[in-house]
């Protein structure tokens, strides 16, 4: 395993390194659910980079980046095992030095659900992995289902840009409770995980639903909505049931593939997590 902090040094590296690259961003702090799409990355390609970098531009003024969870001595000891690996590890100078003025903005799809509570959030997702991207020249980059719209927002912004990589979505890790593996478990106390399932349970009680044949959007909306509101620790911050391809809000009734998802602060964790329906 190598750990580089410099492009320069990454990318002198990188041209010595034969054979495909399986590329897989993460911000750290790892847990299970990165090291699926690691694995799925080292099984697919003749080497792997994986890197972690808190990205500032992806994070509101009033979000957690400074208190976002960090351990890169943990996280280097959960990915040593890997053969023909490159952790990629930058400082925010290295990515962003002074200057620094381009940005990536993906229009429609970065504009609801997630976009729309976090404005900023997925221009500066989709700039840091352009950036990436560029520096790694990966021929394939491994994304979690857990952050659907972020998927989908890098898959329009591969298609638009011709960025010459295939993007590949990894299905969601969970605990055997079904909560969603994620770095920022990590904020919540012993009772308030013992909470944060409902969220799961809330979008089996709406894919229950849809398997019993209910079509209407808000109905499977309401019935996330009553699971989550018999949880005094749970703060709803939205719930959607949305056409999967464009993630607009469904009205009436669904169609084709949809995406349940739903935000909700448990605590002082902003937690999120999906479920499709209607996907062959
Ligand atoms: P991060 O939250 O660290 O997640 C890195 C990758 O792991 C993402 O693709 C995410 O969807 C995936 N992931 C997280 N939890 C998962 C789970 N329980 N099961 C499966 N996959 C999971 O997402 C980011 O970082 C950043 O926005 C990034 C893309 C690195 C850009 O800064």
């Amino acid at each position: 395993m190598l750990v580089l902090e410099k492009i320069a040094d990454f990318r002198r590296e990188r041209a010595r390194r034969e054979g495909t690259c399986g590329f897989v961003p993460t911000m750290g702090y790892l847990h299970e659910g990165h090291l699926a799409l690691v694995r799925r990355a080292a099984a697919e390609n003749d080497h792997v980079v994986v890197s972690i970098f808190v990205n500032p531009t992806q994070f509101g003024q009033n979000e957690d980046f400074g208190g976002y969870p960090r351990d890169l001595a943990r996280d280097l000891e959960m990915l040593h095992a890997f053969p023909n690996l490159i952790v990629f590890t930058p400082t925010v100078e290295e990515i962003y030095p002074h200057g620094f003025q381009s940005y990536v903005q993906v229009e429609e799809v970065s504009q609801g659900l997630e976009g729309e509570r976090r404005p900023t959030h997925f221009r500066g997702v989709a700039t840091v992995v352009a950036k990436l991207f560029n520096i790694v020249q990966p021929q394939r980059a491994y994304f979690g289902q857990k952050d659907a719209q972020q998927l989908a927002v890098i898959r329009q912004m591969v298609r638009d840009l011709a960025f010459p990589l295939e993007v590949i979505g990894v299905p969601t890790v969970r605990e055997s409770d079904g909560l969603a593996l994620s770095s920022r478990n990590s904020y919540l106390t012993p009772e308030q995980r013992a909470a944060a399932p409902v969220l799961y349970r809330a979008l089996c009680a709406a894919r229950d639903r849809y398997t019993d044949g209910e079509r209407d959007a808000e109905v499977l909306r309401a019935a996330m909505r009553a699971v989550l509101a018999a949880e005094p620790l749970a703060a709803v911050d939205y719930v959607s049931a949305a056409d999967a391809e464009t993630l607009r809000e469904c009205e009436g009734a669904v169609s084709g593939a949809v995406l349940l998802s739903m935000a909700v602060r448990i605590g002082r964790a902003r937690l999120i997590d999906n479920l499709s329906v209607g996907v062959d």
